[in-house]
């Protein structure tokens, strides 16, 4: 049955659905927030009153970033050059941020590696990174912060995927770790809970403008990804900060241990490119 698509909803701005100081006073950690969908994510949170610390492996980057979004949003924001695989460089940044701003409330673990292999030609050490990255980083993440998002009751967020519910190809790699991190926040969920913590995944699916779908979308294919969409578009940022806000706002109070899936329905459909 074929049917006449209806315009796609829009993405709206954050500041039409959510109060403007939602966050005010609190602070963001966030691994991977120097680019991307969790920069994005960064200043969603400061648009609403947050202050921000981000980490990531590229220095010049992460400052850039750092002055961009406090310009931006008149809320600070500092930078420090980490590697998530190296519990000490995090540790460090922790202590800087804690040193800065007395507290964090929000931690968002974003920090992830990428790349096109097949199974037959990815190397032990290219998996391994990747793993490495992503879940041993997820977890260092959380070790380092959770002594103080204990004392602010506060709330995680780890950055997953879609991909993995299905098998991509040449992506055995991402879809390893993201489940592996999919699994690791229900635990979270389950340990932390009683002291208040909630725990959540967000799970984008394909985001116009990632590197994931220019990678992943063929050239002249685009106009056919939208439509494979059941919500007839792809994702915008604004589609999972907008869902960020809502999982770290008290209406998500009773809400820890989910995969929050922003992607306009593509994972159920059986439609591909
Ligand atoms: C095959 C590759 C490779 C590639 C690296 N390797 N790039 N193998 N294809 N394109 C191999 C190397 O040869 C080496 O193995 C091993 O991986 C480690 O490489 P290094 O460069 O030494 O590691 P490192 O400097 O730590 O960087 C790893 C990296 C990183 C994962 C490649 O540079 C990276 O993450 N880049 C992309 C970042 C990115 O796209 N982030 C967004 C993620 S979005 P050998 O055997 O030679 O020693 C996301 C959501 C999913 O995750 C989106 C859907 C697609």
């Amino acid at each position: 049955m074929s049917v006449q698509p209806a315009p796609p909803r829009a993405a709206v701005p954050s500041t039409t659905v959510f109060k403007d100081d939602l966050f005010k006073g609190k602070v963001l950690f966030c691994t991977g927030g120097h680019s991307g969908i969790c920069k994005e994510m960064t200043r969603a949170l400061m648009k609403h009153g947050a202050d921000a610390y981000i980490v990531g492996r590229k220095l010049e980057k992460g400052l850039t970033a750092a002055r961009e979004l406090s310009a931006a949003t008149g809320r600070k924001c500092f930078f420090s050059q980490v590697d998530v695989r190296k519990p000490d460089t995090l540790k460090e940044a922790v202590n800087k941020c804690i040193a800065e701003f007395g507290r964090i409330d929000y931690v968002i673990a974003g920090a992830a590696g990428n790349f096109l292999a097949p199974i037959s030609r990815i190397s032990e050490n290219a998996f391994k990174t990747v793993i490495d990255i992503d879940i041993l980083g997820s977890y260092n993440t959380l070790k380092a912060t959770l002594p103080y998002i204990r004392e602010t009751r506060g709330s995680i967020l780890f950055v997953s995927a879609t991909l993995h519910f299905r098998g991509l190809q040449y992506q055995s790699h991402v879809s390893a770790a993201k489940a592996g991190i999919d699994a690791l926040n229900a635990v979270v969920a389950v340990e932390e809970g009683p002291r208040g913590i909630r725990s959540n995944i967000i799970s984008p699916g394909p985001i116009a403008g990632t590197e994931g779908v220019d990678r992943l979308t063929p050239k002249g294919q685009m106009d056919k990804a939208n439509r494979i969409v059941p919500l007839q578009r792809l994702g915008q940022f604004g589609d999972v900060t907008n869902a960020t806000i809502f999982l770290f706002s008290e209406a998500a109070n009773w809400v820890t241990g989910q995969i929050f899936v922003v992607d306009g329905g593509e994972h159920h459909t059986t439609t591909s490119l």
